[in-house]
């Protein structure tokens, strides 16, 4: 084990094994003490602290933006992915003749924005089937396309069973295509490298609370500035134009990047922790923890295969790829299987999902099989 993976472990103390990550992490030690640290200025100074803070939320957009692969101009922060979804798919253009993709397994946050502003404008929602396995290959996507599609919105990583689009391919085809290409990375970001720019991606919405170890509460969205211009505020306040300091002005132009879609005052406790953790992340080094988090879950899905357990996995065993490990006994019910766990767990889809972060440890994963094992 590295050095860093090391030190990424040492940074976290939960004193009971979590393996729900994939719904809510503990947050790292740098997030704690950001928490912290504004908690006592705030409590100390109040307002003097003013400039400091903001400087502290542009460090946060700054570092999110590395971690997307894109730039701070083109970074929103909401309040949860819901939000930032809600943001684009209001105020994109559709109407009765287009077409917005998806994939049949869309977690709720993304999948119900889109329907809902397909229904006001008219626009067919078309769902993909997943392949028999929960498998998303990003082909079965891009033989749902058309002349009407005017969207493709999917996750980059399935919630039930961390089954992953190549965004990569998918997106180099859209961006050929001019078809406006969104993504939920909750579920990757943090974990595996993204590189929005590079991959053609349209727009990309997540969350604070998994991957990136860092208090519920933040969503936030990257979107690539050709849209910022054509894509009008669902919210709007003082700071979609200016500051608190600003005279009213009725005649005021909305600001030009993506801060236009931040209404007013902002979370800040939990969005400087989210940039406190980001940062970390960045120190560790993706890849470093994307390493990890895959040679802990082989070794547990090894383990329980070999142990009789079905492994709903759209991977094999040799090319596992995926921090997710969504299992069941034949003939036991998932909630009664559940039952047997030491850890955080999460029931879905198909069986009963466990998925680790890089801070677990080989001792916590030998402690999981020997409940299911013994
Ligand atoms: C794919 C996906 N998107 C979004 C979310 C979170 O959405 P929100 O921040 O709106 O609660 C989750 C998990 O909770 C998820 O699995």
């Amino acid at each position: 084990m590295t050095d860093k993976i090391q030190n990424f472990k040492n940074a976290f103390s939960h004193t009971k094994i979590h393996l729900n990550n994939a719904g809510l992490a503990p947050i790292s030690r740098a997030a704690r003490d950001k928490i912290i640290y504004w908690g006592n200025r705030f409590y100390e100074e109040g307002f003097y602290t003013d400039l400091d803070y903001m400087n502290d939320v542009l460090f946060s957009r700054t570092k999110l933006a590395e971690l997307i692969g894109t730039t701070k101009e083109e970074i929103a922060f909401f309040q949860s992915t819901a939000s930032a979804v809600s943001q684009v798919c209001f105020h994109f253009p559709l109407d009765k003749h287009d077409e917005v993709i998806m994939w049949d397994q869309e977690y709720a946050s993304h999948l119900y924005p889109w329907q809902e502003a397909c229904k006001q404008s008219g626009a067919k929602l078309v769902l993909v089937p997943s392949e028999e396995n929960l498998n998303t290959p990003y082909e079965r996507i891009l033989s749902a396309i058309n002349e009407k599609t005017k969207v493709v919105a999917i996750s980059w990583v399935q919630f039930q069973t961390g089954a992953m689009t190549n965004l990569e391919k998918l997106g180099q085809e859209l961006k050929k295509r001019n078809i406006f290409f969104m993504v939920d990375a909750i579920q990757g970001l943090g974990l595996f490298p993204m590189k929005m720019k590079e991959w053609g991606i349209s727009a990309i919405v997540g969350g604070s609370h998994k991957w990136l170890v860092s208090p519920v509460g933040v969503g936030f969205l990257a979107l690539e500035m050709e849209f910022i211009s054509k894509i009008k505020p669902h919210n709007v306040g003082a700071y979609t134009f200016g500051t608190c300091d600003d005279p009213t002005d009725l005649f005021c132009e909305p600001k030009r990047d993506a801060l236009k879609y931040e209404a007013g005052s902002k979370q800040v406790l939990e969005i400087t922790a989210l940039g406190a953790s980001v940062n970390f992340i960045l120190e560790t080094g993706v890849a470093n923890i994307e390493n990890e988090v895959i040679r802990l879950t082989k070794n547990f899905r090894l383990k329980l295969e070999e142990n009789g357990y079905i492994i709903h996995s759209p991977y094999t065993l040799e090319n596992h790829h995926s921090s997710i490990v969504n299992f069941q006994k034949k003939g036991l019910d998932n909630k009664l299987l559940a039952l047997k766990l030491p850890c955080l767990y999460a029931l879905r889809g198909p069986g009963v999902r466990l998925s680790a972060h890089a801070f677990n440890t080989d001792g916590e994963i030998e402690q999981v099989l020997s409940s299911l094992t013994t």
